[in-house]
């Protein structure tokens, strides 16, 4: 989708913007005050987790224009016109995505509060370094707190997932 933040006008302390959310043109109107996390989950997008608020857990991470963003510290107007992945547009039930079954396989989820952030930086590094070294894996997920498990098990996940992208044996 292409910007266009010349046609972006606030009514009563609201904009209207239209975004691509998985791939879906969306019209949201937001408040001026309010961050993507709330207006993504206002319009559905429940996987998006709001643990922290403030930056730090990375449970709210989104894929903006390519790269994972944190939706608790972006307002929402400023994506008007913006591409967002959120795990709803990752895969489904019948045919998860290479990492929502490598973090299952890897045992790598508990409670899952932290685990759609986690997939979404995942697959933001597998975009851009299809054979990442596990110091790039770590470095990647380095923001993604995870209050349940270790942190092995989700590094072997992507390391499969990648694995398995790359269209080897997984792990
Ligand atoms: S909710 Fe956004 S970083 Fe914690
Ligand atoms: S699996 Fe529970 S916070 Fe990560």
């Amino acid at each position: 989708m292409k910007k266009n933040r010349s046609r972006l006008e606030a009514a009563g302390g609201f904009f209207g913007i239209t975004l691509s959310v998985n791939g879906v043109e969306r019209a949201f109107r937001v408040r001026n005050s309010e961050f993507l996390l709330d207006a993504l989950r206002r319009y559905g997008y429940k996987s998006v987790k709001k643990g922290c608020d403030t930056g730090d857990c990375g449970s709210c991470t989104v894929i903006v224009d390519g790269k994972p963003s944190l939706a608790c510290l972006i307002p929402a107007f400023s994506v008007h016109g913006s591409a967002v992945t959120t795990v709803e547009g990752l895969g489904t039930m019948r045919a998860p995505h290479p990492l929502q079954t490598a973090f299952v396989e890897a045992g790598a989820v508990q409670c899952g509060f932290c685990v759609p952030g986690m997939i979404l930086s995942a697959k933001a590094l597998l975009d851009e370094v299809p054979d990442p070294s596990e110091a790039e894996i770590k470095k990647y997920l380095d923001g993604n707190l995870c209050r349940c498990t270790g942190y092995v098990k989700q590094v072997r996940a992507v390391k499969a997932a990648a694995k398995k992208k790359r269209g080897g044996m997984e792990a």
